[in-house]
């Protein structure tokens, strides 16, 4: 282990995105776990007897013998990540930042305030300037929150990037097709999803429609101001394991032919790639021409999971251009799009091996 390396905890650290962050920061160069937390049918137990390891390959052996805490402050840990269930995320992610430590969410409850970045970093880096105003309003110290958005909206998110980009978006019709796993563990019963699809996810529509205008839109002075155009989104529970689906029919402001559409998804780089951040894919947007893809069991791991794949581009009829892209919903659509903003904040200065409160530092002395 390095001594360099950023000290993470993990806050729950058993669940589906909590194993997805365990199993993808386990031969991470820059970031090492020293804690993890979880609810308290947990806490007090080795994380291998708390968790269920419920992903492919075996439970990371640095991982088995630590014991689960509290999800309070204070943890021996530089930066907290958090997958912790939207109704308890608020208070203990609020608490981690309050006590000096840096804190990035997967949870929906701080999103949309004007104070927290809602951050893809091929998107919007330049919203992490509004961790300043952050501090200061809330009196944070060294403490700050940055959040990723929901899982559907990242994956959809990159495919309009590019576009709104070069020839700006008028509107957005969006149809999901949601992997179970996106519920959590035990989620949805299998009575109800195996031969079937649900026509809802509890609050997963307002989710798409408002996080997509602020994730595209910019950061002005006191607020952020949403991207000019409305999303109409449709979400439903699909009998897949891993892996979202997004139908979308796409509105331009300016005329784009197919090709100069495809080789703007295609050709779609930013600044995880410009600052070769390790968990950033090579193509964050890749375009398939085969007429039945992109498909979750086929193309959910592009990229190491953290590609989002579009594919079945046409004309439409009614708008401009119609698509389906398809990204893996705990890699890309959480644990990794965490990762990717811990990766982005350490490559800014914002995140090093002395971030986090006083007791952590005099924690990382007594480890040392
Ligand atoms: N799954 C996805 O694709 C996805 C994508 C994007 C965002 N998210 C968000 O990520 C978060 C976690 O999702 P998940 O799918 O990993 O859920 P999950 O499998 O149900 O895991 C929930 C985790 O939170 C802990 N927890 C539950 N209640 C708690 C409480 N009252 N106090 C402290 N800890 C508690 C659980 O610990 P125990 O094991 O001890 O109960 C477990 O570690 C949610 O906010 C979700 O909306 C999920």
């Amino acid at each position: 282990m390095s001594n360099n390396k950023v000290r993470v905890g993990i806050l729950g650290a058993t669940g589906m995105v909590g194993q997805r962050f365990v199993q993808m920061l386990e031969h991470h160069p820059g970031f090492e776990v020293t804690a993890l937390a979880a609810s308290d049918r947990s806490q007090g137990k080795p994380y291998a007897e708390a968790c269920t390891w419920r992903l492919v390959g075996d439970m990371p052996a640095f991982a088995r013998a630590m014991i689960v805490q509290p999800p309070q402050p204070p943890l021996d840990c530089d930066v907290v990540v958090s997958s912790l269930p939207s109704d308890v995320a608020r208070a203990s992610e609020e608490a981690f930042a309050r006590a000096g430590y840096p804190v990035i969410s997967n949870a929906s409850s701080l999103r949309m305030d004007q104070d927290v970045p809602l951050l893809i970093p091929e998107i919007n880096s330049q919203h992490l300037d509004v961790l300043e105003r952050q501090k200061q309003e809330r009196g944070y110290t060294t403490g700050y929150v940055v959040t990723n958005p929901n899982c559907s909206t990242i994956i959809m998110a990159l495919a309009l990037a590019p576009l709104h980009a070069k020839f700006g978006i008028e509107a957005v019709i969006a149809t999901t097709l949601q992997a179970v796993s996106g519920a959590g563990y035990p989620g949805v019963p299998s009575l109800d999803v195996v031969d079937n699809v649900i026509p809802f996810i509890g609050g997963e529509e307002p989710k798409m429609e408002s996080e997509t205008r602020k994730i595209l839109g910019s950061l002005g002075r006191n607020s952020f101001e949403n991207a000019p155009f409305a999303v109409s989104a449709q979400c439903h529970r699909v009998n897949v394991a891993d892996g979202h689906l997004v139908a979308v029919r796409v509105k331009l402001a300016k005329r784009a032919t197919i090709e100069q559409v495809r080789e703007a998804l295609a050709s779609y780089r930013s600044v995880p790639q410009e600052l070769n951040l390790h968990t950033a894919p090579k193509n964050p947007v890749l375009v398939r021409s085969e007429d039945d893809r992109p498909q979750p069991r086929l193309d959910r791991d592009a990229g190491g999971g953290m590609s989002v794949t579009v594919g079945r581009l046409f004309p439409d009829s009614v708008f401009d251009y119609r698509f389906v892209v398809l990204g893996h919903n705990t890699v890309r659509g959480a644990a990794g799009a965490a990762i990717l903003n811990a990766e982005l904040l350490q490559a800014r200065g914002l995140l090093t091996a002395n971030s986090g409160p006083e007791t952590a530092a005099a924690g990382k002395a007594r480890v040392r």
